[in-house]
């Protein structure tokens, strides 16, 4: 635990979705630092998971109950002194494919929590979890690999990041004018432990390729692999995060959360491959909507929070593959009689924009 999380010792947290896969671990850190942690979460990204894994969610003050409902929320807000909105409908495809559940959860729910907070004079930090996806392709035109820097123009190409983008705006508009504080972070691609891929979602390439290589199915190296991420563990993410809800300077800023590092998706088919030497690569086409991809600049990260990401991607899918060895289970039984792979990237489900 980090020293400077003491500073949230016998304080009251609130974390909307706070059973998902970055807010549990949020709220285990900070339940390690003293604060008393109060999660609210409807539940509803992990329907298909298997229940041995919901049972090993963070469940000590698990509110079941949706960032729509005005009465909870204001209920749970004036018990805190601190909010953290990491609850979403949290994945790029589920948006495109479901617009309003996305406008419910990432635009609806937003204005609820944010309405509650401005209202409720109580709380000393509001944070919200946007997403790097409000950079899109990045440089207008560009088809090179990128690094994202806080200050250049957001440009979202798809409804969740769309709703990520407003999002960050509506926080700085109703919290400036309420006085209360808040922090932004647009964290990069977050992957570890617990993480299950969720239906026709195509993003989390660490715990897709670790499930295809265990149950023996080739692993799609879209355009050979060449497309970066900037891939930072679960639990850097938390920390990071954690740390921009204490750190002075973070108040009132926008900070990425990334490791500053480019990993090629290649790059984690070869990993993946050390822990599952017979799993197999095949080349697939690159879809029209895919990026190139690039990295966050970390260094307004590494100014206001003081801290770097510790875990490398080698270290962190060795962790990932350790833990889906010991829940096997975790693997969905759809993704083991899901169709054609390369072919259902190419739908057109995101819009090519
Ligand atoms: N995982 C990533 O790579 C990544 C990257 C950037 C940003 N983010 C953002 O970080 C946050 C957490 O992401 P995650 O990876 O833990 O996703 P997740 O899907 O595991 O967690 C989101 C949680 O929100 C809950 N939720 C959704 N709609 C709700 C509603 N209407 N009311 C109450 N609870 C609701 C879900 O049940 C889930 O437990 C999200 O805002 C996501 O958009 C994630």
């Amino acid at each position: 635990m980090n020293n400077r999380l003491t500073a949230l010792s016998g304080r009251h947290v609130l974390i909307t979705g706070g059973a998902g896969l970055i807010g549990a671990v949020i709220g285990r850190m900070l339940e390690a630092a003293g604060a008393h942690v109060t999660a609210l979460d409807n539940l509803s990204s992990y329907e298909t998971m298997p229940t041995l894994l919901k049972a090993d969610e963070h469940e000590s003050g698990l509110r079941i109950g949706d960032i729509c409902d005005e009465d909870l929320v204001r209920d749970l807000v004036r018990d805190s002194d601190y909010v953290i909105h990491a609850a979403a409908h949290s994945t790029v495809a589920g948006c495109t494919r479901d617009p309003e559940t996305a406008f419910h959860s990432n635009v609806a729910g937003v204005e609820t929590v944010l309405r509650a907070v401005a209202d409720a004079g109580n709380v000393r930090r509001f944070l919200f979890i946007s997403s790097a996806q409000v950079y899109g392709h990045g440089a207008a035109g560009s088809d090179a690999v990128q690094t994202f820097t806080e200050d250049q123009p957001i440009s979202p190409l798809n409804v969740y990041a769309a709703a990520k983008a407003w999002g960050e705006w509506q926080t700085r508009f109703l919290l400036n004018a309420a006085g209360v504080d808040f922090t932004v972070v647009r964290p990069f691609s977050v992957y570890g432990e617990h993480q299950v891929p969720k239906p026709g979602a195509y993003s989390w390439v660490i715990a897709q390729f670790a499930m295809y290589a265990a149950i023996g199915d080739p692993l799609p190296l879209n355009n050979g692999g060449r497309q970066v991420r900037d891939f930072v563990h679960v639990e850097d993410a938390a920390a990071g995060i954690c740390l921009a809800l204490v750190g002075e300077e973070a108040g009132g800023q926008i900070v990425n959360l990334g490791t500053g590092r480019t990993t090629s998706v290649r790059r984690v088919a070869e990993l993946i491959q050390t822990h599952f030497p017979d799993a197999q690569l095949c080349d697939a086409p690159r879809p029209a909507q895919d990026p190139l991809g690039g990295c966050a600049d970390i260094n307004r990260m590494s100014q206001v929070l003081g801290w770097e990401p510790q875990i490398s991607v080698e270290a962190g899918i060795a962790r990932y593959v350790d833990w889906l060895r010991a829940v096997p289970a975790a693997i969905p039984d759809w993704l083991r009689t899901e169709g054609d792979r390369v072919a259902s990237w190419n739908t057109g489900a995101v819009p090519r924009i």
